[in-house]
């Protein structure tokens, strides 16, 4: 019998043979039975996702046209990046009113809607929260601004200039990526770590820390099951701002992020918010070791659910990447995180370029292939997965030709950045096509109609011109077999350079799944026995009892071992 996936249905019909095995007694925090572990979550992308309305931008009520959608991928829970009130600066990560909605999306009762129809299909919502900044429009800052006396004026970070210049910090999408930015009206500098329109707030001061849960309070009472802290490694600042060592002023993760009293901050947070409600929470960025990443996540510390890291999504780069250095990753990380704490599993997002462009084989021939066979990684591997929207569909890069075609802040600034110094504005731009975030933006390829399907307006992006040969069916995998969400992971033929084989195993029930990671027929040597060995799903026309020493191209494969 020759087994193909697809489409999910496949994946869930293979679910619910295998469900209730696993059932094992809880032995470690690791093992503990959660909803946020058994969850696959999908990451919308509200203003590429569906426009409802004909003006070019995806909507609320857009998503809420594609609930059924969303639903039969076998999806649990949905991660909405920003959709608060905002200038759109960073396209919502700039957040002027965080208590309504940003216009373009709709109305309060719109999010009503979204919300109780989201519900009504038993898929939960994630909402993004962005604290490490606001807008420079938000209320909060426009007083903060008025007067160094204002009551507002400790919501954020100045340094008044008669102290002189305070010591460099580095703006990521800054034009002169200085992070501090001078503001005649009170003869003083603010810092903003991302674009001059998102002043960093001050967490040291606990009125803007009520603020804030009182925030994350109002939309927990609408129902919302979770967040996702955007930048929150910033928040906590050393607030002297030190002089750093030299040649270290650009280091992020070193001297930017991780700062003093960030485990008080979510102690707090813990406390007042996700204690009394039933969400997840997770945090963008995991710190800058293990030991940090443990200390947010594991559950007696009573900070977040998972961690979010990413030097996995970091290994591809333009010039490719080893799939060695990618399985010595994801195996150290599944180690580290074996007994305490729980990960996400991600390749790709909103901040990424498209997850087969990157890290399997965009040509026509390989593009759905090497799609599923990723899939079948993130819904192999031990954490929750994380799906970004349109990876189901295999959406690739974009063919974007020159710097007018890109939206993003961050590509536009730097760019300017470049002229501004006379630098290499067409190597940025080679770059920008492989890794730039808008690769990742452009509109939900739903159709072969015009504009994809996606509106009918003009599209605040463009659609990637390859949409009329993408459209094809639902390659998305999903598992949730216990043993597969809890089960230990095992790594086989470790030093192959083209397949990642490994096992997952729990309560008796063992899976062992290949993926050819490369355009060529392999060989591979997992070293166990295949006695009784059972072809459960494959992206290939291999058929039940063919011999698993051999891959295909991009092939992949899961059996359940005896
Ligand atoms: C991380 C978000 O994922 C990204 O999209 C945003 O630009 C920055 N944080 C600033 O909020």
């Amino acid at each position: 019998m020759k087994i193909i996936f697809t489409s999910l249905a496949a994946v869930v019909l293979f679910l619910c043979t295998t469900k209730g095995l696993g059932q094992q007694n809880a032995v470690s925090q690791a093992t503990e039975k959660k909803w946020w572990k058994e969850a696959v979550v999908y990451q919308i992308y509200p203003r590429s996702f569906k426009d409802s309305d004909g003006d070019g931008i995806g909507d609320l009520k857009g998503i809420i046209s594609k609930l059924d959608y969303i639903k039969k991928l076998g999806i649990d829970v949905v991660w909405l990046n920003p959709i608060y009130s905002s200038p759109n600066d960073d396209n919502g990560y700039d957040v002027s009113d965080y208590r309504n909605i940003m216009k373009d999306f709709g109305t309060m009762s719109d999010f009503d809607s979204l919300i109780a129809e989201m519900h009504k299909r038993g898929i939960r919502l994630v909402m993004d929260l962005v604290v490490n900044h606001s807008s420079d429009e938000h209320e909060w800052f426009k007083q903060s601004r008025s007067s160094r006396t204002n009551p507002y004026r400790d919501y954020y970070h100045w340094w008044n200039a008669e102290r002189g210049n305070p010591s460099p910090r580095y703006s990521l999408f800054d034009i002169n990526h200085d992070a501090w930015r001078y503001d005649s009206l009170t003869n003083s500098y603010y810092l903003h770590y991302f674009s001059r329109k998102q002043p960093d707030l001050n967490w040291e001061n606990p009125k803007l820390r009520q603020e804030v849960y009182d925030i994350m309070k109002f939309w927990a009472d609408k129902g919302i099951d979770g967040f996702r802290l955007d930048a929150f490694g910033f928040a906590a600042k050393d607030t002297s701002f030190p002089v750093f060592p030299i040649r270290n002023e650009k280091n992020f993760m070193l001297y930017y992020a991780m700062g003093p009293h960030l485990h008080e901050y979510l102690r707090e947070m813990n406390d007042q918010v996700f204690s009394k409600y039933d969400v997840m929470s997770v945090a963008e960025g995991a710190g800058n070791t293990f030991d940090d990443a443990h200390n947010l996540v594991d559950a007696d510390r009573r900070e977040l659910n998972m961690a979010y890291a990413f030097e996995g999504i970091d290994i591809a780069k333009p010039e490719g990447y080893s799939l060695l250095h990618f399985k010595e990753v994801f195996s150290r990380w599944d180690s580290a995180f074996e007994h305490k704490g729980w990960l996400s599993i991600v390749l790709s997002n909103h901040d990424q370029a498209r997850m087969v462009s990157r890290f399997g084989n965009d040509r026509p021939q390989y593009r759905a292939l090497s799609s599923k066979m990723l899939s079948t990684f993130l819904m192999t591997m031990r954490g929750t997965p994380y799906y970004y929207n349109g990876d189901e569909l295999g959406m690739t890069n974009s063919a974007f030709r020159n710097i007018h075609d890109f939206r993003d802040v961050s590509a536009l600034n730097e760019y300017q950045h470049l002229i501004n110094i006379h630098g290499d504005t067409s190597t940025y731009l080679k770059r920008l096509k492989f890794e730039g975030r808008d690769n990742g933006r452009t509109p939900f390829q739903w159709d072969t109609s015009a504009n994809a399907g996606f509106t009918t307006g003009t599209p605040w992006i463009a659609v990637n011109p390859n949409y009329k040969t993408i459209n094809a069916k639902l390659v998305k995998l999903r598992k949730n077999n216990p043993a597969l969400v809890y089960g230990s992971y095992h790594l086989l033929d470790k030093n192959n350079p083209t397949v990642y084989a490994y096992t997952r195993e729990d309560n008796g029930m063992k899976f062992l799944i290949l993926l050819n990671f490369s355009p060529d027929k392999v060989q591979t040597n997992i070293g166990i026995s295949l006695t009784g060995a059972k072809l459960l799903l494959s992206n290939d026309q291999r058929a039940q009892g063919s011999p698993v020493t051999v891959l295909n191209p991009y092939e992949a494969c899961i059996y359940q071992l005896q």
